[in-house]
C-alpha cells in the first residue's frame, strides 16, 4: 500500500507517497542559459548530501546559520507547469508584487512584472501573441517576456512608405518605441521539477549565483520511477506563509486538528527523541536547512500513552485482526528537511537499505503578508484526477487552516507591534527604509510561544529563524505595518472567507472548473430529462383514458415502453442519483467547512485518540 488514495485522507506526508519525477526541462532559465543553471544545481544541491546523512546516524549538529539569510538570493516557487498556458498570461503573485507568466512557443517559461509601461494595466488581463508576446489588452502594447522589452506599438510601431513600384509598402518602425517603454521588467523563470520558479530579487546574472531550487534527488525512487506518476495540487490560502510552512513543519498537530494517527510516526516523544537534528548553512551560506530523523513509529499513541496509562489497557490501540500472528515489520527512519524559505521534504526510508519509499513534498509560495499559495505533488502507480485530488486535499486544509488564521490575527499584530518598536529603538521613522529594516531581528515567536513537547524543537528553530529574518522580507514591514493600522488583524475573518474554496482552489485549477461545469450540466440535463419524463407520463395517462373512450390510433410501443411503469420508476431513480451525485460533487469545490463540520471533528478526537477515555 505503498501509494494508496483513500477518500478520506489527504493527509499528506502523513499517509501518502508524495514526489517528483525530475524532468528534463529541469533548468532552462528565461529560456536562456540552461546549461549554466544546470550546473549550479548540480553542485550545489544539498538534496544530495542529505541523501546520505539520512541514511546513517549523525551526531547532533546545531548552529544558527540564519544571520545573514536573505529572501533576495532565492528562487519561488508560484505555480505547477501545467497550469502555465501557452495562450494565455497567468498571474502570479510573490511578496506582494504581482508577476505575468507564461509559455513560449518554444516551451520555455517568462515572466515579467504585471504592469504594461503605457499606462500601467495589468498584462494579465491581457492575451498572448502567437509569437508568445505579452499583449496588454488595453491598447495593445506587445512585450518580450523573456526581456521585458517593449517589441510593438499598434498605433505607431508601423510606417508607410513607398516601395520601388511606387506602392505603399509597411515597415517595422520600432526605433520608434521609446526607450521607457523598455522598463526591463523581465523575471528570471524556470521550470524546474513541474514547477514554474520565479527569482524576484534581481536579474539572470544574480539569479545564478542564487541557491538553485531544491531538487528531489533522481534516484529517490529508483525502483519505481518507470511507473509513477505526477498529481499535484494547489491551494491559495489567506494565511502568512511563515504561519503555513511552521504549520507543515509540526506533526503534533495530526492527532488533533486532522484526527488522524498517522502523523504520529514524524513526531518526537519523551521515549523516543529526534535520531539527528541538524540546523545548517548551505550553499555558501546563502541557504539555511533543518534537517532531522527519527524512528517512525507511534509515539503518542504507544510511548507516551503507556507512561500515562499503565492501568488501561483497554484503551490502548486495538490490533487488527489480520495482524495477529504477523511480526511487525521494522519501522523506517522518517526523516524531515525545511529548506529555506519554501519547501519541505519529508520521507521514510528504510533503516538496513537506506532505500527512500516514500516522499512528502509540500511548496510554499509567500504571495504576500497573510497570503500564501500552498502546492504538493503526490506520487502514484496511477495518475489520480486532479479534480478528484481537490476536494480531499480541501477537505484536509479545512481542517487547520481556520485554525491558523485565529493564530495569524494574533501573531501579525504582535510582529507589527515588535517591528513598530524596534523601528523606534533604531530611530527609523520610513516604513520604505529597507535598508534599515533588514538589520531588525524580532522575538514575535520566541517571546509569544510556549514549545514544550519534544517534537517542538523543530518548531523552536524555525520560529527562531522566521524572527530572525523576517524584517528582510521583501515589502514585508510597509505592508504588514499598513495592514495592522487598516484593522486588518483587530478580528479573525469570518470562515466562508478563509475557507472560500472558490477563490482559492476553483478558480485557479482548470481541472475543477472542468468538473464543476460538467456537474451543472449533468444538473441541468437530469432534470429536464425527468421533467420530460414525468409530464410525458401524465400526458401518457390522460391520452389514453381519451383513446379508450374515443377510440384514437394507438400510440407507438416505443412511447408504450418509456411509460411504463417498470421503465418510467428506474429510469427516474438513476436521474435522480446521476442529479444528486452531481450536485454533491459540485459542492466539494465551494465553501463547505461550516461550524457544523468542526464540531464533528472534533467528536472524533477522543475516538481515535485516547484522551477522555
Ligand atoms: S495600458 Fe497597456 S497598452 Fe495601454
Ligand atoms: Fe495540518
Amino acid at each position: 500500500m505503498i501509494y494508496c488514495f483513500s477518500l478520506n485522507a489527504y493527509e499528506y506526508a502523513y499517509t501518502y507517497a508524495y514526489a517528483f519525477r525530475t524532468t528534463s526541462k529541469g533548468s532552462s532559465v528565461n529560456g536562456r542559459s540552461r546549461s549554466t543553471a544546470r550546473h549550479v544545481s548540480q553542485t550545489s544541491d544539498p538534496a544530495v548530501t542529505n541523501a546520505v546523512i539520512e541514511t546513517t546516524t549523525t551526531a547532533t549538529a546545531t548552529s544558527p546559520a540564519f544571520e545573514n539569510f536573505d529572501y533576495e538570493e532565492h528562487w519561488y516557487p508560484c505555480v505547477w507547469e501545467e497550469d502555465v498556458e501557452s495562450d494565455v498570461p497567468t498571474k502570479v503573485t510573490i511578496f506582494d508584487v504581482d508577476y505575468v507568466v507564461s509559455k513560449t512557443p518554444s516551451g520555455d517559461v517568462v515572466a515579467m512584472k504585471d504592469y504594461c509601461t503605457h499606462k500601467g494595466a495589468a498584462l494579465s488581463e491581457g492575451r498572448m501573441t502567437a509569437k508568445g508576446y505579452f499583449q496588454c489588452a488595453y491598447h495593445g502594447w506587445s512585450f518580450d517576456g523573456s526581456t521585458g522589452d517593449c517589441v510593438e506599438i499598434p498605433q505607431i510601431v508601423f510606417q508607410t512608405k513607398k516601395d520601388g513600384d511606387g506602392n505603399d509598402a509597411h515597415q517595422l518602425q520600432s526605433a520608434t518605441i521609446p526607450s521607457r517603454a523598455c522598463a526591463n521588467t523581465a523575471v528570471p523563470a524556470q521550470i524546474h521539477q513541474g514547477m514554474v520558479w520565479l527569482f524576484p530579487g534581481g536579474g539572470l546574472e544574480k539569479a545564478l549565483l542564487a541557491p538553485p531550487p531544491p531538487s528531489v534527488p533522481e534516484d529517490l525512487f529508483t525502483n519505481h520511477s518507470n511507473d509513477l506518476k505526477m498529481t499535484t495540487a494547489v491551494r491559495d490560502m489567506p494565511i502568512d506563509f511563515s504561519i503555513l510552512l511552521s504549520n507543515i513543519c509540526d506533526p503534533d498537530h495530526g492527532l488533533f486538528a486532522h484526527q488522524s494517527t498517522n502523523f504520529d510516526m514524524y513526531t518526537a516523544s519523551l521515549d523516543c527523541g529526534f535520531e539527528s537534528f541538524v540546523s545548517e548553512e548551505t550553499d555558501g551560506g546563502k541557504g539555511w536547512t533543518l534537517r532531522t530523523k527519527i524512528d517512525a513509529k507511534d509515539k503518542m499513541l504507544e510511548l507516551d500513552r503507556s507512561l500515562r496509562e499503565t492501568t488501561k489497557a483497554k484503551s490502548k490501540p486495538k490490533s487488527k485482526k489480520s495482524d495477529k500472528g504477523k511480526q511487525k515489520p521494522e519501522s523506517p527512519w522518517a526523516t524531515f528537511r525545511f529548506y529555506a524559505p519554501s519547501h519541505v521534504r519529508m520521507n521514510r526510508v528504510n533503516k538496513e537499505t537506506g532505500e527512500t519509499k516514500f516522499a512528502s513534498l509540500f511548496y510554499v509560495c509567500p504571495v504576500g503578508v497573510g497570503r500564501s499559495r500552498f502546492m504538493s505533488a503526490t506520487l502514484s502507480g496511477f495518475k489520480i484526477p486532479r479534480w478528484l485530488i481537490a476536494p480531499n486535499l480541501n477537505n484536509f486544509l479545512d481542517q487547520d487552516t481556520y485554525l491558523l488564521a485565529t493564530q495569524q490575527r494574533r501573531l501579525l499584530a504582535q510582529e507589527a507591534d515588535g517591528l513598530r518598536a524596534a523601528m523606534k529603538e533604531k530611530k527609523i521613522d520610513d516604513r520604505n527604509d529597507a535598508e534599515r529594516i533588514k538589520g531588525l531581528a524580532l522575538k514575535t515567536r520566541t517571546k509569544n510561544f510556549t514549545l514544550p513537547s519534544p517534537t517542538d524543537k523543530i518548531s523552536a528553530r524555525l520560529e527562531q529563524f522566521w524572527d530572525a529574518t523576517l524584517t528582510r522580507c521583501p515589502n514585508r514591514a510597509k505592508h504588514l505595518l499598513n495592514l495592522d493600522e487598516s484593522g486588518a488583524f483587530l478580528q479573525t475573518p469570518s470562515r466562508e472567507f478563509v475557507l472560500d474554496r472558490k477563490t482559492q482552489s476553483l478558480d485557479i485549477s482548470k481541472d475543477s472548473r472542468d468538473v464543476v461545469r460538467n456537474c451543472k450540466r449533468t444538473k441541468r440535463v437530469s432534470r429536464v430529462i425527468a421533467i420530460a419524463l414525468a409530464l410525458g407520463k401524465v400526458a401518457r395517462t390522460v391520452t389514453t383514458k381519451t383513446a379508450a373512450t374515443s377510440r384514437t390510433t394507438p400510440p407507438l410501443a416505443f412511447v408504450k415502453f418509456v411509460f411504463k411503469t417498470s421503465f418510467l420508476a428506474p429510469a427516474l431513480t438513476c436521474l435522480f442519483l446521476a442529479f444528486s451525485l452531481a450536485a454533491k460533487l459540485e459542492r466539494e469545490y465551494y465553501f463547505k467547512y461550516t461550524d457544523k463540520y468542526r464540531r464533528a471533528d472534533m467528536k472524533k478526537i477522543p475516538e481515535k485518540i485516547w484522551l477522555d477515555k
